[in-house]
């Protein structure tokens, strides 16, 4: 029997908190199984005479006390997640509330809260872990400053602020800024710290430290470099200076998420901080720069601003989103930033936006909390910012940005603040521009051409698909960038905001010479669907002659998508050698960059073809759309021949690796080639012989893959070598994992997956590994997860069902790859449904994977 379904939380239902604390003492004696903790709070009452309400989860009560005084039995009410003192039993005015609770970090394995990691004692608050510390009125609208101590014979113990005296077994910390429980952190083990300094803008000097395993110490120079680059960014670009002395990261091996910003002691999953050549390839760098960006740049944007409730998520995610694209842009380009964003934009949140699981940036209502940090909430909310920054001004941002700093700074604010300041700022109202918060689901956009021999008439329509719990949707405001060329290529109007408002709208541009050809939403100025019936030919004119690159690259992305979407339904159809002549043009071009390149010789994912066969009325078949992938590619590959080798091999770089963005990009076009060279050898020697030469990870993980898939017997022989010579390294191990889980053909996939899970590495309790082996099976060999005989959706229940007691929070994400359930044909459909029906009536199913299935389900 299921015990009571667990409720549905709503942001209607909000109230602000009864008390308050001003401050928290707390004290840990640490120890594995049997840890101590000690809180001292402050409390201050706010909405008059009331009971106080505190949570706590996995917690033996030892003790409380008010103003120094036990409490009688009948003043308290314990339940499993709440701590009720009666009104009565509380003082009018002041008062300190003493608890002494018992908690064990070894029995905790879902990583929220105080756990255990390899020995090492760290924590995760967000969103609700606080609550598995001590017993606290958990909520982020309660802002306090905290004193910690922490007693233990580790050699090193961390929390949040600034230290303040230590000896032998004790250390004590001092946070000045008032925060929310969710931003405390505590780090004990043995560690050692790479050191540096920074010095701010007003001439502070700040201690920086990244504390690692003994041996890691010699991958945190990039971490490093990174960290000192985003605190000279926030200083220059939005006037953020840091506050406290010392600024400390901790790299952890367990890690539900990528990582966490508590105030002073970013904790890290380890795979964002550690680097060098030959573990961490270029995209790792990459990420490892964007997120330690991220986390710090959540120290104004999230921390000394923080968010009234868990609804307002966005207003710290989206917004950091945002700024850490803003930077990686700064630091790699912006044409190729906004690309990748782009790419991981559609794949996550449109697939999102289109399915059961579709909510609003912010959400209304929901059951655990922890199901919402989503696609949704941190790349629309992200998108939602930058059409804002389009539609007021760069300079009008920074304006609204400066008055958000200064008016809300020590505060717990929600999206009506933030729009508030935009509204001041401007003078106008932005109650339409807000439904981009509320609204779920993503706009398509139909264009109409018109022309009388001198004016230009675009009509654009908006339509939002219902989404769950929305049938009826409003007009969005919509900035759409737009640019029109001439047939010679010259700009004929240069970019312009037209602002889309209504259901539909007509644009008129008169005086022109010809019928121009429209280049629309350039930089992706939104983030909708835009449904425009193109010709071939006017796609491969634009990809020739656009002058704004994010367009460029996505004419060549549609014309492929049309081609694939006609070989996944007709495998006998033939290429159009238009298409093969403008990917050869493309190559020869001597004046783009080769990281652009790189992008614009890629097909889109197969997930991208799946649903391109889907507009056209189809049913995917993923296995079709798998091999019309393989057939383009061969015919690229086959239509470029003299020149990939050519240009593949101008492109060995003898030189020491070094990660900066032109060797990366240089590296990644030279990926590609290799990936093309590979399709017209049956016995792949060029892969052979790059995996030969490779001293750094990037190519072997080029390398690797398309031995893997072409099922060679050298690629059993290159990964015994890697695990022999990497076996003790926990990050090199799982992209070994993950390489065989992408890339083994689907016929057998299933089954190497199944093998690998046997391996005495398949650690299946660490995140990062069963996301290595199981989320990459199921989210990156799509062909192979969706096999007609359901031997991947088998695969992946039996595991989700063995995590799910383990670690609620990895389980619901990865139950997240039935989301697209309904999109396949009837008997995939029924397999889905049938495996996810096994999960639903598991006794005792956490909340988490719960919600998950039952919003998929409904
Ligand atoms: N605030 C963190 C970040 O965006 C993510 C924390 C997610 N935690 C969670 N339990 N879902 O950097
Ligand atoms: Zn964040």
């Amino acid at each position: 029997m299921r015990s009571e379904a667990p409720p549905m939380i709503k942001l209607s239902d909000y109230q602000a908190p009864a008390f308050l604390v001003r401050h928290v003492d707390l004290k840990f004696c640490l120890h594995p199984t049997a840890t101590r903790v000690f809180s001292r709070l402050e409390c201050v009452p706010n909405t008059g005479k009331s009971a106080f309400l505190l949570n706590g989860e996995e917690l033996q009560l030892i003790s409380v006390e008010i103003d120094g005084k036990p409490l009688a039995d009948d003043a308290l009410i314990l339940t499993e997640t709440t701590l009720e003192i009666a009104a009565d039993a509380l003082p009018d005015g002041d008062f300190t509330l003493c608890c002494e609770t018992e908690i064990n970090p070894e029995g905790n394995t879902s990583l929220d809260g105080l756990y255990m990691s390899k020995g090492m004692y760290c924590t995760q608050c967000e969103a609700e872990g606080f609550r598995k510390i001590t017993f606290f009125p958990d909520r982020p609208d309660i802002m306090a400053t905290y004193s910690v101590r922490i007693e233990s014979d580790e050699p090193v113990m961390l929390s949040n602020g600034n230290p303040t005296a230590s000896g032998p077994g004790w250390a004590e910390w001092h946070d000045p800024w008032p925060k929310p429980s969710y931003l405390f952190a505590l780090v004990a083990g043995n560690l050692v710290s790479y050191d540096d300094s920074f010095l701010t803008m007003s001439g502070r000097e700040v201690g920086l430290k990244i504390y690692v395993r003994p041996g890691d110490k010699h991958r945190c120079e990039y971490a490093m470099d990174a960290l000192k680059r985003s605190m000279r960014w926030d200083e220059q670009v939005y006037g953020r200076e840091y506050d406290l002395d010392l600024f400390m990261i901790v790299a952890v091996d367990d890690f539900n998420m990528g990582a966490m910003e508590n105030k002073g002691l970013n904790i890290f999953n380890s795979k964002y901080v550690l680097a060098s050549a030959e573990i961490a390839t270029d995209r790792d760098y990459e990420l490892i720069e964007g997120i330690i960006a991220h986390e710090y740049f959540h120290n104004w944007t999230g921390n000394r601003i923080t968010c009234r409730d868990w609804f307002q998520l966005c207003l710290k995610e989206g917004l950091t989103v945002y700024r850490d694209q803003q930077f990686s842009g700064d630091q790699r380009g912006h044409a190729v930033q906004r690309i990748d964003d782009v790419k991981m934009l559609r794949a996550r949140q449109f697939r999102e936006d289109a399915g059961p699981l579709a909510h609003p940036v912010r959400p209304e209502e929901y059951i655990e909390i922890n199901n919402f940090y989503t696609a949704t909430v941190y790349e629309k909310g992200a998108e939602v910012i930058g059409m804002l920054r389009t539609l007021v001004g760069a300079e009008a941002y920074e304006r609204a940005l400066t008055l958000y700093f200064q008016r809300h700074d020590g505060q717990a604010c929600t999206i009506e603040d933030w729009i508030k300041v935009f509204e001041d700022v401007t003078g106008t109202d932005l109650a339409q521009f807000k439904r981009w918060y509320s609204q779920a689901g993503t706009p398509r956009i139909s264009v109409k051409e018109d022309w009388d021999g001198n004016t230009y008439m675009l009509t654009l329509t908006q339509k939002t698909d219902p989404t769950p719990g929305q049938p009826d949707k409003q007009p969005l405001v919509i900035p759409v960038a737009s640019g029109l060329l001439g047939s010679d290529g010259t700009e004929l109007h240069s970019t312009e905001v037209l602002v889309l408002d209504k259901a539909e709208q007509t644009y008129r541009f008169e005086g022109l010479p010809e019928k121009p050809i429209p280049s629309l939403f350039r930089g992706f100025s939104a983030p909708v669907i835009v449904e425009r019936k193109i010709s071939n030919a006017e796609r491969a004119f634009l990809l020739a002659n656009d002058t704004d690159p994010f367009n460029k690259w996505e004419m060549g992305r549609a014309y492929a998508l049309d081609l694939l979407s006609v070989l996944a339904t007709d495998a006998e159809s033939t290429i159009e050698p238009d298409f093969l002549n403008a990917m050869a043009t493309l190559l020869e071009d001597q004046t783009l960059d080769p990281a652009f390149k790189a992008l614009a010789l890629s097909l889109p994912s197969i997930e991208d073809v799946m649903d391109a066969v889907r507009q056209g009325g189809g049913t995917p078949d993923p296995m079709a759309c798998y091999d019309a992938l393989s057939r383009l590619d061969t015919a690229m590959a086959g239509r470029m021949k003299g020149t990939i080798e050519q240009i593949y091999n101008a492109l060995d770089n003898d030189g020491p690796y070094t990660p900066d963005p032109q060797a990366a990009g240089e590296r990644s076009l030279r990926g590609r080639l290799l990936g093309l060279i590979s399709r017209l050898e049956p016995n792949v020697e060029t892969a052979m012989r790059h995996l030969a030469h490779a001293d750094n990870m990037t190519d072997i993980m080029q390398a690797l893959p398309l031995l893997i898939r072409a099922g060679r017997p050298e690629a059993k022989e290159a990964l015994g070598s890697i695990y022999e010579s990497w076996k003790h390294n926990d990050l090199v191990l799982d992209k070994w994992f993950a390489a065989q889980a992408m890339a083994t053909p689907p016929e057998h996939a299933a089954e190497a997956v199944a093998q690998l899970t046997e391996h005495p590495d398949f650690h299946w309790k660490n995140p990062n590994r069963f996301r290595s082996v199981i989320g990459v099976f199921a989210m990156a060999n799509v062909a192979g997860f969706h096999r007609a005989d359901g031997a991947g959706y088998k695969l992946l229940t039996d595991w989700l069902i063995r995590l799910d007691p383990v670690n609620p929070q990895t389980t619901a994400r990865l139950a997240g790859a039935f989301e697209t359930w309904r999109n396949f044909d009837d008997g995939r459909q029924a397999l889905m449904l049938g495996n996810m029906q096994r999960i639903a009536d598991l006794k005792g199913l956490s909340k988490d994977t719960g919600e998950i299935i039952g919003r998929i389900l409904e």
